[in-house]
């Protein structure tokens, strides 16, 4: 037995054990009187601020953590060691496009006129960051091939509910409300909430067995109460539709709208474009096709370009170029669905992804996709005779495969994710799609070298050897990490969200008492 568990322990290639130290948490590394800092005497007058800034004073800021700067320094470098990071490892995730943030986005968007400007700031002394607004825009309308575009979305689902209320919008000045939003199965999950969350009826629509729309499924369902179909493209299965202009004249000829969920352009920037294959309006996330950061990282950016037919409807306000050539916002639009986001959206992530899409320009984009397409691809010819593979279908970014072989020993794609941990690779996606049951979903990126994406695949033939020999090792994995295998269904069905300690109630106060 011994022996047997060593032969699976001792393989990982790319891992090994290394010391860790423990952290408590710093409320309990605090100690009275101790500081991380040291300011100069006072020599100005000082200021009574309450009486500067009367009742938005507040005088009593609870109980705060008392260390010194090395202290501190060292509690969040330990608490840093932890984690795992694009920046340590692959990261398959599929549908996240994980991909390496490249250092170049972060110097521009730390140069002091950007990472300072406020956005109160006058227009006149803001010409550079209305500038990059301006010139990300053309961009991305150019990237999508449509007519115009808002930056203000915080994110992909914020961007899909923007552009759901821009459809809304559209389909009232009609005169014709409509109730429903078609979605097939292999959407991503937010679509279905964002479309309820915009007070739509929900109608599922069946994949065929290429993972596709049903075309006659759709002819079928479209009628003149519905308002949009929401098509994740490639969808979540990395599958392109390939009868997405038929797709798109099926619903104009309805009067409805094709609403693209482009998170996924990944698979698509500089090779095909969808304003030219009938969409009317999509949403891009920033965070995964122009590699500003994201999953922890920072804020997310999920701007939503359309057609003409829905300009009168975009958020407020837009930048525009007024006669003598300056930019400006305008906030005079009397359509506008509103604002979606405080001032212009996550102006950062504007700055690092225009910083992305110039230092690619357009061979280098289109090149980014294709090595996507490549190592994906790669991943799938090397392990499609190790693990099922569900659809066979040409894929684009991305491959799903299923557990149904591993799981005839008892060993699910969850189980075999957590032993990816010990081969020092962050898990692939599990269980999503749904429309494949145990779901094994693997995004490599451009990123990764071949070097890379053998030992992922090295590492996963391993651990459907072990599913088939010693399934036990890959039940009870991770082996290697600070806390093994976590009870996840009781922490996501009864979260403790907050320390519970000795000086909890000195922390926060006699409100979380009352809780
Ligand atoms: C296809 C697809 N749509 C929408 C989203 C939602 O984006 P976000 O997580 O930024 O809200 C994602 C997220 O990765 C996605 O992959």
């Amino acid at each position: 037995m011994e022996n047997s568990t060593a032969k699976f322990i001792a393989t990982p290639l790319k891992a090994t054990t290394h010391v860790n130290q423990n952290e408590d948490l710093i409320f309990e590394k605090s100690s009275p009187g101790k500081r991380g800092y040291k300011l100069p005497p006072l020599d100005v007058p000082a200021v009574d601020a309450a009486k500067l800034l009367g009742s938005s004073t507040r005088a009593d800021l609870g109980v705060m953590p008392e260390l010194s700067e090395i202290e501190i320094v060292r509690h969040f470098t330990r608490l840093s060691t932890w984690n795992y990071a694009i920046d340590l490892g692959m990261y398959p995730l599929g549908s996240c496009t994980m991909k390496y943030n490249p250092r170049v986005n972060e110097f521009v968007s730390r140069l002091e006129g950007l990472a300072e400007a406020h956005p109160y700031q006058p227009e006149s002394l803001s010409q550079g960051a209305l500038g990059i607004m301006k010139l990300l825009s053309e961009c991305l309308i150019e990237i999508t091939g449509m007519d115009t575009i808002t930056l203000q979305p915080a994110a992909g689902a914020h961007g899909e509910f923007t552009g759901i209320l821009l459809a809304r919008a559209y389909h009232q000045s009609q005169g014709n409300p409509r109730r429903k939003i078609l979605i097939p199965d292999s959407a991503h999950g937010t679509n279905p909430a964002t479309a309820a969350v915009c007070g739509y009826e929900i109608a599922n629509l069946k994949s065929n067995a290429q993972g596709m729309v049903d075309i006659a499924e759709l002819e079928r369902m479209v009628d003149g109460e519905t308002a949009a179909l929401m098509l994740t493209n490639p969808s979540t299965i990395g599958v392109f539709e390939s009868e997405i202009h038929k797709i798109a004249d099926i619903l104009h000829a309805k009067g409805a709208l094709l609403y693209m969920d482009g998170a996924n352009m990944n698979a698509l920037c500089g090779k095909a474009r969808p304003g030219d294959f009938g969409v009317d309006v999509m949403h891009l996330n920033l965070h995964k096709t122009f590699s500003t950061p994201h999953g922890g990282g920072g804020p997310g950016s999920g701007p939503v370009a359309c057609k003409k037919i829905l300009e009168p409807f975009l958020p407020t306000p837009v930048v525009v170029t007024k006669s003598d050539g300056t930019l400006s916002f305008d906030y005079n639009r009397p359509h506008s669905v509103g604002r979606v986001r405080a001032f212009y959206g996550n102006f950062g992530m504007f700055v690092r992804a225009l910083a992305y899409i110039q230092a690619n320009g357009p061979d280098g984009l289109r090149q980014t996709t294709e090595d996507a397409v490549l190592n994906a691809n790669y991943v799938r010819a090397k392990l499609e005779d190790t693990f099922e593979l569900p659809f066979k279908t040409r894929t684009l970014h991305e491959v799903v495969f299923s557990d149904k072989l591993q799981a005839k020993n008892g060993v699910k794609t969850g189980d075999m994710a957590k032993r990816l941990i010990d081969f020092g690779f962050h898990p692939y996606t599990v269980s999503f799609p749904m429309i494949v049951s145990g779901a094994m979903m693997i995004e490599p990126t451009e990123s990764e070298s071949m070097e890379e994406l053998d030992l992922l695949v090295d590492a996963l033939k391993q651990i459907a050897r072990e599913a088939a020999e010693n399934p036990e090792h890959v039940l009870n994995a991770p082996h290697t990490t600070r806390l093994s295998r976590l009870d996840e269904t009781t922490a996501a069905r009864k979260p403790i969200l907050r320390w519970k300690g000795p000086m909890e109630d000195v922390a926060l106060g006699s409100a979380a008492k009352e809780w």
